[in-house]
């Protein structure tokens, strides 16, 4: 029986606990706002708010309803846009409105309940109302009307304090005032306990499992983890850095902490997918799924992170990431393990951090090539390197013999352009919808360069590596 507030009532539900919460909304309860466009996380139409009670406190992001199975809802307030009617239009319908921000109203919805949950969120959420709605597409508009709408909401958002926020939100008719109990009746509800059987799966966001084998999943077992306090956080401890396996990788984007040893954090992590998947997909989720092109896969090869896996209290293990990639989807992982935490070392002043991404569109796609370096440097001499690149070999690949070759080397365009070379010698691109061969091969020469550009541009210019390139 999987419990949840929809709204402002309970649901208590026997049916699948892998059944997409989209299919629930519209098809059992009849919500027909919430709209079933892509059915794989892109379009935005599916997306509601996600209410879960964190040390206590009620917390709103946004999720698409369409990846994520019923199990993972299981003591949360899932709200829909007919659950933001007042008896008038909230202020966020009427920007949409004055705007002509609506025409066909298909993707309207989505737009209404992301800009919600941007006015809902804490300090930590979307930097603004445009990064907000990432993860909606509009095909009518041209986006104008909706980015003036959006102005609107950001207008508001700056009239909004940080205190009471609940009983704020209601004041300026945001949400209805019903929300003002939904704390109280969250608590009375216990978290899903981890189901299993014989043919169990593990899910963690489900936003690669419920796109690659939505009607597998909707029949089995499932061990949920998504909500697993011992495997959720980041924690800081003697420079080096904890982060629970199921955490999504909203929270790394926004840790404060962590933004402080990452200055570019926050830009990295806006090139990968949505705001909505962030939300919701993890960090073991992206290493697990494997893809040859998994951005946190890349970042945390590239900082050279340990993984601890677990398959029961007197069977644990740690490994390095660099030894988790084995062949194309085959990881050094049991079949009764699941992956716990990851640590690393947090960088030290003389250490230097960048990761690149190219893909067909800036946002909401996935990489042609993508690729991190770490630098440690002492006196223009490089001490330490690791180099990680996407979408050249089967697996995330750590470039093991470039790193190697830059360890020792001083800062100048001949290292950079002899990095290449070996780095040209450790890859294996193919062909594919995402480029050539030979253009990955120039892709991971330019990210290269770009590493040594962005990193020491006091000591590498841009005419200086093709010069001796050439
Ligand atoms: C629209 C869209 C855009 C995307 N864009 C990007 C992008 O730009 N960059 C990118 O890298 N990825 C992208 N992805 C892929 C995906 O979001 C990420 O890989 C995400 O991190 C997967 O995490 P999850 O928790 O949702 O995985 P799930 O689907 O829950 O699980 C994936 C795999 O991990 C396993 N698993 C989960 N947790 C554990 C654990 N603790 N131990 C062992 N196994 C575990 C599951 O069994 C499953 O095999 C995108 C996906 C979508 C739908
Ligand atoms: S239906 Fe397109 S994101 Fe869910
Ligand atoms: S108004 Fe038609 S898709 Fe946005």
């Amino acid at each position: 029986m999987i419990s949840f507030i929809l709204n402002d009532r309970l649901i208590q539900t026997d049916k699948p606990a892998g059944m997409p919460l989209l299919d629930f909304i519209r098809y059992e309860q009849d919500l027909k706002g919430t709209k079933s466009g892509c059915r794989e996380g892109d379009c935005g139409a599916c997306t509601v708010i996600e209410g879960k009670l964190v040390n206590g406190k009620l917390q709103y992001r946004t999720i698409v309803s369409c990846l994520t199975p019923l199990g993972n809802v299981q003591g949360k307030h899932i709200v829909t846009v007919e659950g933001l009617n007042t008896e008038k239009p909230s202020p966020v319908q009427v920007a949409l409105v004055e705007h002509n921000g609506t025409q066909c109203g298909f993707c309207t919805p989505g737009f209404v309940v992301s800009l919600t949950a941007y006015l809902m969120a804490e300090e930590t959420g979307p930097e603004n109302a445009i990064a907000a709605i990432d993860g909606n597409i509009c095909r009518c508009t041209g986006y104008q009307s909706i980015k003036r709408a959006s102005e609107d909401v950001e207008k508001l958002k700056s009239e909004l304090t940080g205190s009471d926020s609940i009983r704020q939100f209601i004041e300026k008719k945001i949400i209805p005032d019903w929300f003002g109990n939904i704390e109280e009746r969250l608590k009375a509800i216990p978290p899903l306990k981890k189901l299993s059987g014989e043919k169990t799966i593990i899910i963690g966001g489900g936003t690669d499992l419920m796109v690659q084998q939505p009607d597998d999943i909707r029949g089995l077992d499932i061990t949920f983890l998504h909500d697993a306090d011992d495997l959720k956080g980041i924690s800081f401890q003697n420079n080096y850095c904890t982060i629970g396996a199921e955490t999504p990788a909203s929270e790394i984007m926004n840790s404060i902490e962590l933004q402080r040893h990452f200055p570019k954090l926050k830009e990295y992590f806006k090139l990968i997918s949505s705001t909505q998947i962030r939300n919701m997909g993890t960090l073991a989720g992206n290493f697990v799924n494997a893809s040859p092109i998994g951005d946190l896969s890349i970042i945390f090869l590239a900082l050279n992170a340990d993984i601890y896996l677990n398959e029961n209290e007197d069977r644990k293990r740690k490994i390095s990431l660099k030894d988790f990639f084995l062949d194309y989807k085959k990881l050094d992982l049991h079949a009764s393990e699941i992956i716990e935490k990851i640590v690393f070392r947090l960088p030290d002043t003389n250490t230097r951090f960048h990761f690149e991404k190219v893909g067909k569109r800036t946002h909401l796609d996935i990489a042609s090539v993508n690729s991190a370096i770490l630098l440690k440097t002492e006196n223009d001499v490089i001490t330490e390197a690791y180099l990680s690149a996407g979408g050249v070999s089967p697996v995330p690949l750590y470039l093991k013999e470039t790193s190697a070759f830059l360890k020792g080397k001083e800062i100048t365009a001949g290292t950079v352009v002899e990095a290449n070379h070996i780095a040209q010698q450790e890859i294996s691109p193919i062909s594919d919808i995402r480029g050539s061969e030979a253009y990955k091969r120039l892709l991971l020469r330019q990210l290269i360069f770009i590493h040594f550009l962005e990193l020491f541009p006091e000591m590498v210019l841009f005419n200086e590596l093709i010069d001796v390139q050439t």
